[in-house]
């Protein structure tokens, strides 16, 4: 395979195209002024609130918060992943994809899912002759059928059988090592890594095997063995069952997360074909995005026990970033000491699904949990209710899933919504519009300051603005919630002042510093004091919060030379030259 695609191809190939044109092929757009109108295709809707914005190259849904680049909305809309839509992109574009050529990998990969795909065939037929094998799945009821469109295998026993295959020469030795069917002794010498195992081929999005996973028969251990990452195998993204699934029907309802390759495996043997399973390791944002590409609903089904539940709240986190309407989740939590697997083989795909007809949505989950071990009568209470919800409901994109759930919780706590965005916003106990240094910094959008989120928008809305610009002297050793991101957007925008907003804001997003909230800013309209000057707002943005900041320690160092502590010789010498600094400030802004 080619090496990675480079970003500039990438956002070269965003700015080339023509978002409109893009679109118009797959939806119904209607000119609105400088924008184009369409019923949303990601949710249902009568009256279009879905909008294009050819000058930002951007589009947004005012109703469920969809919004991205044209690759984006490739990739939501006809289901692609990333690459897959950037080679769309590059196709409708008439040109060829660019791979990386001095970062080309030493080995290419088709060699390797060449061989994957061999041992996957091998480990096939030695399933068929191996009575022990058929022994053991038959004992855990799995079907013929199933295991062929599994393509569950066999690897026998003894050290060298890919060896013997494969390993006759240096290059096929290397491609083992590669893809970890083997490994190397510290003596030097090679051995089969799966020796006696029933083995589980872990397929990518097009069907390609990329790695295994391979169960004991008996007691031993590790009860799994997991193909390690390599050049084509990446447990943080694949997801095992999830090309079957598709295969098994493209328009999927929804999809069940289970823990264990067995249970995906066992709920397709009783015909409930859209089970995947993360491969040992926590479920991701990758896998979660992946998920919701495929489907607008996902079940997470949980083992009842301690460590079923931590995932499942892990779950949760993971999941609040990218919810919006249209789209749900759900979690089910089996009985302790059971699996789907053990559900479905001993009590049947009826009383599964029953189960599943009774999992929690994710709204009741996350209350259910932010209210357990709270007295709800007091007022304390209901205050500490609103103080846990707030760093959740915060990683909700803005929008009416985030609307929905906080009038929720505000019937919850007997608020009104209103009351209770303002307490969410504000918290009565530390409300200053520049977190001091000290305390524990928090990135999220509603407690930067309104300086900070100003001039976010306007370098976002016009990225020129940062050409020519000078920082106030004093702002880069800021350090409040939106500065990092502020400082960065600048020197991106300073560096390509021709970017359209939308990638920006897309390069952007998964910036720590409050990355996704770009996306929304992008999609408000901004007002400028200085009659349509940006240069002139922006530096005087800039200037504000830094005056802000400098105003705001000044009392800090205020309130401190009264305390007991007083201040230190630095923070003297600071105290005696802030003032001069402000003056200087606000002189130069005038
Ligand atoms: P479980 O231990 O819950 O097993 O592991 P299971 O799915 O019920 O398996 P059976 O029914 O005994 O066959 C769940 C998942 O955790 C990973 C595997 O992905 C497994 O499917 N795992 C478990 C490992 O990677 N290594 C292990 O040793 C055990
Ligand atoms: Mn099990």
């Amino acid at each position: 395979m080619a090496g990675r695609i480079p970003q500039d191809f990438i956002n070269d190939l965003i700015d080339r195209s023509d978002i409109v044109e893009i679109l118009q092929t797959r939806i119904q757009l209607k000119k609105a002024g400088r924008e184009y109108k369409a019923c949303c295709p990601f949710h249902g809707e009568k009256t279009p609130s879905f909008t294009v914005s050819p000058e930002k190259g951007f589009y947004h849904c005012f109703g469920c918060g969809a919004h991205g680049t044209v690759i984006g909305f490739l990739m939501e809309h006809d289901r692609l992943e990333f690459v897959e839509a950037v080679e769309e992109l590059a196709s409708i574009n008439g040109v060829d994809v660019v791979h990386e050529a001095g970062n080309k990998p030493t080995t290419p990969a088709a060699p390797l899912y060449e061989l994957l795909d061999q041992a996957a065939q091998l480990f096939r037929e030695e399933l068929r002759s191996s009575d022990k094998a058929i022994t053991y799945l038959k004992q855990r009821h799995l079907d013929g059928e199933t295991a062929g469109r599994f393509r569950i295998g066999y690897a026998p026993g003894g050290w060298n059988y890919l060896l013997k295959h494969f390993g006759g020469s240096e290059t096929g030795q290397e491609h083992l090592l590669k893809t970890g069917m083997i490994l190397r002794n510290e003596e030097g010498r090679v051995y089969d890594r799966f020796r006696d195992r029933i083995m589980f081929p872990i397929r990518d999005s097009r069907g390609r095997v990329v790695g295994f996973g391979g169960r004991v028969l008996d007691h031993g251990e590790p009860k799994y063995l997991n193909s390690p990452e390599t050049p084509v195998f990446h447990k943080g993204r694949e997801l095992y069952g999830l090309y079957e699934a598709r295969r098994a029907n493209r328009k999927l309802k929804h999809l069940l997360v289970v823990e264990g390759y067995m249970d995906v495996v066992a709920l397709a043997c009783h015909g409930i074909n859209n089970a995947v399973a993360t491969l040992g390791t926590a479920t991701t944002t990758d896998h979660l995005q992946r998920l919701f590409r495929a489907t607008n609903e996902i079940i997470f089904c949980f083992d009842g026990d301690r460590a079923g539940r931590d995932a499942a709240w892990r779950a949760l986190q993971i999941t609040l970033p990218e919810l919006r309407e249209g789209r749900q989740a759900r979690f089910l939590f089996l009985a302790d000491g059971q699996d789907p697997d053990s559900v479905v083989s001993e009590q049947g795909a009826e009383a599964f699904n029953q189960q599943l007809a009774q999992s929690l949505p994710l709204s009741d989950y996350l209350l259910q949990q932010l209210k357990s071990g709270i007295d709800l009568s007091s007022v304390d209470g209901l205050a500490r209710l609103a103080e846990l919800a707030r760093p959740m409901v915060n990683l909700i994109p803005e929008g009416v899933y985030r609307e929905l759930l906080l009038g929720r919780l505000a019937d919850e706590i007997g608020l009104s919504t209103q009351r209770l965005a303002t307490l969410l916003d504000n918290p009565p106990a530390a409300n200053p519009t520049y977190a001091a240094p000290r305390s524990k910094p928090k990135n999220t959008t509603n407690q930067r300051s309104s300086h900070i989120r100003h001039a976010i928008k306007l370098v976002l809305h016009h990225p020129a603005a940062a050409k020519d610009l000078a920082l106030p002297e004093g702002f880069e050793a800021l350090t409040n919630p939106g500065i990092s991101l502020l400082k960065e957007l600048l020197t991106a925008a300073a560096k390509t002042p021709k970017m359209k907003p939308g990638r920006l804001a897309e390069n952007f997003a998964e910036h720590q510093d409050g990355g996704r909230a770009l996306q929304t800013l992008l999609t408000q309209e901004v007002h400028l004091d200085n009659e349509s000057n940006w240069d002139i707002e922006l530096r005087d943005t800039l200037n504000a919060i830094l005056r802000e900041a400098l105003e705001y320690r000044h009392n800090e160092l205020i309130a401190q030379a009264d305390s007991p502590d007083g201040l230190s010789d630095t923070e003297k010498t600071e105290f005696r030259e802030l003032p001069q600094q402000l003056a200087r400030l606000r002189h130069g802004i005038s």
